[in-house]
């Protein structure tokens, strides 16, 4: 599924950016050489950011507590 139309990038390139330590929705787009064009999916962009993050630190503080 396409989170941004503009630049064909998908909820799973957007997860791969994440994990590589993109910190804003921009940083995610630039990770995959891409700008943004119509700015439409910035929000959407940084919420996965925020609940995809935080969702990482608890699955990461799962696994180094077991
Ligand atoms: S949908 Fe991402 S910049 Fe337009």
């Amino acid at each position: 599924m396409y989170v941004c139309n503009c630049n064909g990038v998908t909820r799973s390139l957007v997860d791969e950016a994440i994990d590589a330590g993109a910190m804003g929705p921009e940083a995610v787009l630039a990770h995959h050489g891409c700008e943004p064009c119509c700015g439409q999916c910035l929000s959407e962009i940084a919420e996965g950011i925020t609940c995809g993050g935080m969702a990482r630190i608890q699955s990461r503080s799962l696994i180094a507590a077991e």
